[in-house]
C-alpha cells in the first residue's frame, strides 16, 4: 500500500470532494507535498485527520475552532490513540447541545406538520412581525429562544 496518496484517492477514500480537500490545506487543516510534477501528495494518515475535520463539522465546530484544536496534536509525528482521544474529549458538552437542538427541530416538526394553526400561544412556527428577529439571526424559537411579549 503507498504510503503517499494522490488527491483523487484521498477524496474517494474520505468522501469529501477535491475542492474542499483544497480548501482545507488553504486553511491549514491538512497539508500535503508536491510531487515532482508539482502535484499534491498526502501521507496516508491525513485520512484520519480529514475524519476528524468532517465530525468536528458534524458537532458544530467551526472550521477555526477545528484549526485550534488540530494545532494541538504533535508535529513532529504521526498522533497516538491518545492524542485524539485528548481532543475529542471536550466534545460531549458540544453533542449534548446538538442533540438537544435536533430533539427541538423534531418536536417542532411534529407538532406543525399537518396541523397549520400557527398558533400564537404554542407554535414554534408562528412569529408576527418577525419578533423573533430581536433576538438575533437564525430560526430563534426553533433553537430555543421562546416569543417575548
Ligand atoms: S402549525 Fe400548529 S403548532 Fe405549529
Amino acid at each position: 500500500m503507498s504510503e503517499l496518496l494522490t488527491i483523487s484517492e484521498v477524496s474517494r477514500r474520505s468522501g469529501v470532494a477535491a475542492s474542499a480537500l483544497r480548501y482545507y490545506e488553504e486553511r491549514e487543516l491538512i497539508t500535503s507535498e508536491r510531487a515532482g510534477s508539482g502535484h499534491r501528495r498526502y501521507p496516508r494518515s491525513v485520512l484520519r485527520r480529514i475524519a476528524f475535520i468532517v465530525f468536528a463539522q458534524r458537532i458544530g465546530l467551526t472550521l477555526e475552532e477545528i484549526g485550534t484544536e488540530l494545532a494541538r496534536l504533535p508535529p513532529d509525528r504521526a498522533p497516538s490513540r491518545r492524542d485524539w482521544s485528548r481532543l475529542s474529549r471536550g466534545w460531549t458538552a458540544r453533542i449534548e447541545e446538538r442533540i438537544a437542538e435536533l430533539e427541538r427541530l423534531k418536536a417542532g416538526l411534529t407538532e406543525c406538520i399537518g396541523c397549520g394553526c400557527l398558533s400564537l400561544d404554542r407554535c414554534k412556527l408562528a412569529n408576527p412581525g418577525d419578533r423573533a428577529a430581536r433576538l438575533g439571526p437564525g430560526p430563534r424559537y426553533w433553537i430555543g429562544d421562546r416569543p417575548t411579549g
